[in-house]
């Protein structure tokens, strides 16, 4: 495959560490709930000579496992005025600070006797984890070869599962979930961070920071020969130029502009649209509270369930990466949305049947294929395509705005999915399958093909004319019967 050197390789994979970083904090926390518990309780009885009331601690354990969500937020807002000012490398680099500081707090939460710590320390992982989400698939997007961007893109995620899959295998009790290790589950995020700053200053600065953000021409080239093991890169180089010279004028978009341009109205739309696909599917309703979703409906060893998911989770993402570039982004997605809500409809049956004891296995099957669903598209696609949809200019701005929207959901879900079980029983899951055909319906009507595009020509798509759109999934019988609309539009090349 022309392109694809050790080199690439190698800075790709020490880019997705911080992937791996989001996924270990996002699956770390649930395995260890009851020792948490047990914590808050002990410290205050030391310092009140009384047990924490269960309300106070279920108050919180909520605002433990939730506040990592609201450091995402306001971290992944940032990642734009981080890239441009600091440069892709730089800013990864510096980073990684916030995981050393939230991963002593939280380590050292038990030692000093303090839950707040515990909580801090999940904000500030949290900060950390948001700004990664910008700053990974960016770089990636950025040193990618055309052909490859989108197998490349897929990465990101791939880092994220495995990165669940580490989180829920540690966390077992007889490994570093145990009454006295717990802590050290929490710290352990501040290794993979030495090591990525261990290897940054080995891999290139994104060329494309370097030629169009500041101009070195000389230092991009030597940059793209490296990453790309040849010496004619000129290709690459023109491209780039290019797309600078048109963007003269919008070198960096802030946020604001990008709202007031209407030139950006269609791809913005369209990246907010797809990272809300991803969250409001409901997929950490399952990663966050499976093992709780596995025992209402009759699983005895809901733990090793819950790492069954989080295997399948990561052999379809590995799937994805192999078919992205085939099949296209858009095929992959309306997949996924059509596969999941299917699975939803399938879990809700099982949950209302729970009676039948062989219920139980429909229902693990049919998380299985949520997950898997989630993975081929909905998962890895909303991640990468945000820096597919964007030139140099207003990326940065836009992965801030993209990623913040996705924090933003995946914190309501994770708040109100237990209230919702509280209020809806085993429909819950219903209200996720609503969610679905909507974005189902949005993304086969809205969302173009980038598939082996240049960035050039993906933002000149969206320039004058809209995006390549297909009338025929207005017909309103589209609501009723994802599976067949599905079949009738995955054809698309
Ligand atoms: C995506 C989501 C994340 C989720 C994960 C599950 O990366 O952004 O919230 O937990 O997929 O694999």
């Amino acid at each position: 495959l022309e392109g694809l050197t050790g080199y690439l390789l190698f800075s790709l994979g020490t880019a997705v560490i911080g992937s791996l970083q989001f996924g270990y904090n996002t699956g770390v926390i649930n395995a260890p709930e009851e020792k948490l518990r047990s914590f808050f309780n002990q410290t205050w009885l030391q310092r009140y000579n009384e047990p924490i009331s269960a309300g106070v601690c279920t108050i919180v354990w909520s605002i433990t496992v939730s506040i990592f969500s609201v450091g995402g937020m306001v971290g992944s807002f940032s990642v734009g005025i981080m890239a441009n000012r600091f440069g892709r490398r730089r800013s990864m680099f510096l980073v990684n600070i916030l995981a050393v500081i939230g991963g002593l707090l939280m380590g050292f939460s038990t030692i000093c006797s303090s839950y707040e710590m515990v909580i801090a320390g999940r904000l500030v992982i949290g900060l950390f984890c948001g700004l990664f989400t910008g700053l990974t698939p960016m770089y990636v997007g950025e040193v990618s070869p055309t052909p490859l961007r989108g197998a490349f893109g897929t990465l990101h995620q791939l880092g994220v599962v495995v990165g669940i899959l580490i989180a829920q295998i540690f966390g077992l009790e007889v490994l570093l979930g145990s009454d006295k290790l717990w802590p050290l589950l929490l710290a352990l995020t501040v290794a993979p961070a030495v090591l990525q700053c261990i290897l940054l200053p080995f891999c290139p600065e994104s060329p494309r920071f370097l030629l169009i953000n500041l101009k070195q021409e000389e230092q991009a080239r030597k940059a793209l020969v490296r990453l790309r093991g040849m010496e004619d890169v000129n290709k690459d180089l023109q491209e780039m130029k290019e797309e600078s010279a048109k963007m003269a004028m919008e070198k960096k978009v802030t946020i604001v502009e990008l709202f007031r341009s209407a030139t950006y109205r269609q791809p913005l739309l369209i990246a907010v649209m797809l990272q809300l696909s991803q969250q409001l599917s409901g997929i950490n309703a399952v990663f966050y509270y499976s093992t709780g979703i596995f025992s209402s409906a009759g699983v005895k060893q809901p733990i090793f369930a819950t790492i069954g998911a989080g295997i399948v989770n990561t052999i379809f993402t590995v799937v994805s990466l192999f078919l992205v570039e085939k099949a296209g982004r858009r095929t992959l997605h309306l997949l996924g949305l059509g596969g999941m809500a299917v699975s939803a409809l399938v879990m809700t049956v099982s949950l209302l049947l729970k009676h039948i004891p062989a219920m139980s296995y429909v229902a693990i099957l049919a998380v299985m294929l949520f997950v898997a669903m989630f993975e081929l598209g909905p998962g890895p696609i909303p991640w990468f395509i945000v820096a597919e949809l964007f030139s140099q200019g207003p990326r940065p701005a836009a992965m801030a705005v993209a990623g913040c929207c996705n924090w933003t959901a995946n914190f309501l879900v994770g708040m109100s999915f237990p209230k919702l079980v509280e209020w809806c029983g085993p429909w819950v899951f219903l209200i996720f399958t609503a969610f679905l055909i909507i974005f189902f319906i949005f993304t086969f009507i809205k969302v173009p093909e980038t598939k082996g595009k240049t960035f050039d020509e993906i933002a000149r798509e969206f320039g004058g004319a809209p995006p390549p759109a297909t009338s025929s999934a207005e017909d309103p019988g589209a609501t009723s019967s994802t599976a067949i609309t599905l079949q009738a539009s995955s054809p698309e090349k």
